[in-house]
């Protein structure tokens, strides 16, 4: 019998864990500032609406393949590809490249919230409410450079200490705590006299802003929420148990990042509303809104200093708990590959993320002459992961499971740990037509977009 427990990558020892550490993932700085400026941009309770149906549809049927496919062969991204079929093996290779890219710039930008968290730690928030408090730190290199630092090697702390004793217990701790404070600030921000103008704002369907445009942002904000076709699910798949229903944890884990997405609207929607005298443009996109809007929303909010620092520790442990799961899914490529040990594999991590970190880090500052078809570093590994990239992975692996292996390729694992799987029909469906659509749709509308 094939042997699940003692793998010598580890593996989760409870599916609580496993649940904690893959929400753990989607939770992360698209929950807390994305999805409430996307909601407030593209037609408020429309878009919660239709994002809520996607979830239980597109991301269900997306997330349990790739974590059916990570327990399947019980490989990380590169390998698993290429054990379900010889010449697919390019596409692990693809899918490994998007956490390459992404884990340097998200700890950049982590560096960012801690320096933040800092400031209002030592009862500097004042300053940072200061108009030209931000494009001041990020124009020297010193600063971001020690930030981003700190939260590489907090990171890489806990990678290294493994899938169950890093990953999980820190999980289990960490997200309880994450659940606790954003429900806590959720509800401070919606006493604050005015909130029920921004709430409104918020939940309302706003029929006339209702296009096109709002299914195809709704798709994309999912994807990058569920940390989607980037061989982290799949990662975190290869260290689940046989028993475990991935079904009931793919909903559990969807519902969790949901649930904090739609919190951080409540928090931030009626706030900003509140502070600005209901003006929307001060819901812009970008980080303007957490590094510059917020900080001055804070000021002017009673007990604000208080709970901006409680604000900014929630996005912090919500940016860890993802960076975590990104360097997880290069360390595991690079052990597996090599066949070197964590501690190996990690020290080779933190040194390209430094590289291609220091990158983005001076693309703001000594070289931001620099620029990649007109963006800087950061922005273009942003895009190009997030628009180009991850939709390839996305529709190819639509193509690989739904015609060359078939789905029933995912639904035996499934099958493995349940006798019942209802949303067969509905898993089909996404994974043979809906989601290879969406995709095509999706990389067509980021090629006009930018070319
Ligand atoms: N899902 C995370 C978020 O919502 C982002 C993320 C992307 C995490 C990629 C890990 C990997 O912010």
């Amino acid at each position: 019998m094939e042997d699940m427990t003692t793998s010598p990558k580890g593996s989760f020892s409870s599916k609580l864990g496993f649940v904690l550490a893959a929400a753990g993932s989607a939770v992360g700085l698209g929950n807390i500032w994305r999805f409430p400026y996307l909601a407030a941009k593209y037609g408020g309770g429309i878009f919660l609406l239709v994002y809520i149906i996607l979830a239980a549809t597109f991301g269900f049927a997306l997330m349990t393949t790739e974590i059916a496919i990570g327990r399947k062969t019980r490989k990380s991204v590169i390998g698993a590809y290429k054990t379900i079929h010889e010449n697919w093996a390019f596409l692990g290779i693809i899918a490994a490249v998007v956490p390459i890219i992404i884990f340097p710039y998200y700890s950049v930008i982590g560096g960012w919230v801690l320096k933040y968290l800092f400031t209002f730690m030592i009862g500097s928030g004042s300053k940072a409410a200061e108009s030209g408090f931000f494009t001041n730190f990020i124009g020297h290199a010193f600063q971001p450079t020690v930030f981003f630092l700190f939260f590489l090697l907090g990171t890489a702390a806990i990678v290294i200490l493994g899938v169950e004793k890093g990953i999980e217990k820190f999980s289990k701790i960490l997200m309880p705590a994450l659940l606790i404070l954003i429900v806590f600030i959720a509800i401070y921000t919606l006493t604050l006299d005015g909130a029920t103008e921004g709430l409104k704002y918020y939940v309302k369907p706003d029929f006339e802003s209702f296009s096109i445009k709002t299914v195809v942002a709704a798709v994309g904000q999912l994807f990058y929420s569920m940390s989607l076709a980037m061989g982290i699910m799949v990662t975190y798949g290869s260290y689940v148990k046989k028993e475990d229903d991935i079904k009931q944890s793919v909903r559990q884990i969807s519902m969790f990042d949901t649930i904090v997405a739609i919190l951080a609207g409540l928090i931030i929607i009626p706030a900003v509303f509140v502070f600005s005298g209901g003006d929307k443009s001060a819901l812009n996109a970008g980080p303007s809104l957490m590094f510059i809007t917020l900080p001055q929303v804070f000021q002017k909010m009673p007990a604000g200093q208080f709970i901006a620092v409680l604000f900014f520790i929630l996005v912090a442990l919500a940016a860890l708990t993802s960076a975590i799961s990104l360097m997880e899914a290069v360390v595991s490529i690079i052990s597996e590959k090599f066949d070197y040990s964590r501690l190996k594999s990690s020290i080779i991590t933190v040194a390209i993320s430094l590289i291609l970190g220091l990158l983005s880090v001076f693309g703001y500052s000594i070289m931001d002459k620099v620029l990649i078809i007109g963006m800087q570093f950061l922005d273009f590994f942003d895009y190009i992961s997030n628009n180009v990239i991850m939709p390839i992975v996305a529709l190819l692996t639509c193509e690989l499971i739904g015609v060359v292996v078939g789905p029933k390729y995912i639904e035996d694992e499934i099958y493995l740990s349940t006798n019942h799987f209802r949303a067969r029909w509905l898993f089909r469906t996404m994974i043979c037509n809906f989601c290879p659509i969406c995709m095509i749709v999706i990389l067509i509308s980021s090629i006009i977009g930018y070319v």
